[in-house]
């Protein structure tokens, strides 16, 4: 096995249980409803990793889940990349850092889209920078991995189902093990 699997495995196993930033899903259970939704709309095989892991950044910090609450941007999407582009393509690296900005973007684009947002996800977007200016939306359009960022995120926002039933980490072991460098 990998050393990239095995971290992926540690990880969830010791602190999957943490509380998801204010949600009613735990981290684990976050991450898991994230892959499953790729996984259901055949998104590529790079797509679901980076859906199942787009928050490993919130597990590699010591802050509490409310950080934002006392006003602080954990800033995990950062954090995220830059662990991860050790051991997985830009295909997979890329559409995870730009998963906040994703959503700064679509509250600017998308009619309705903030309003849909959770509470949680309300306060973190303020830290985030709020909403994209036009300009901001016109430059991030142009990114490589826009489309797939956007994919993600609506995932993301989805998957914060209470008590859904989903694939188990162990499902996506083996497609780390074949996608990683
Ligand atoms: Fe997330």
């Amino acid at each position: 096995m990998k050393e990239i699997t095995q971290k992926v495995q540690v990880m969830f196993d010791e602190l999957g249980n943490s509380q998801y930033g204010g949600e009613a899903v735990s981290q684990l259970e976050h991450a898991l409803q994230c892959a499953q939704l790729a996984t259901d709309e055949l998104a590529s095989a790079e797509l679901i990793i980076a859906s199942l892991l787009h928050d490993v950044g919130h597990l590699l910090h010591a802050l509490p889940y409310d950080a934002p609450e006392n006003g602080i941007d954990d800033m995990h999407e950062n954090l995220a990349n830059d662990f991860l582009k050790q051991y997985f393509h830009e295909a997979v690296t890329g559409p995870i850092h730009l998963h906040v900005d994703a959503k700064r973007y679509l509250c600017t684009r998308e009619a309705g889209y903030q309003a849909l947002l959770s509470e949680p996800s309300l306060i973190s977007l303020q830290l985030q920078g709020g909403p994209m200016s036009e300009e901001e939306c016109s430059i991030f359009e142009k990114h490589t991995f826009f489309q797939s960022a956007i994919q993600l995120r609506k995932y993301d926002d989805a998957a914060k189902v209470l008590d859904l039933q989903v694939l188990p980490l162990d499902h996506y072991l083996d497609l780390i093990e074949k996608i990683s460098l």
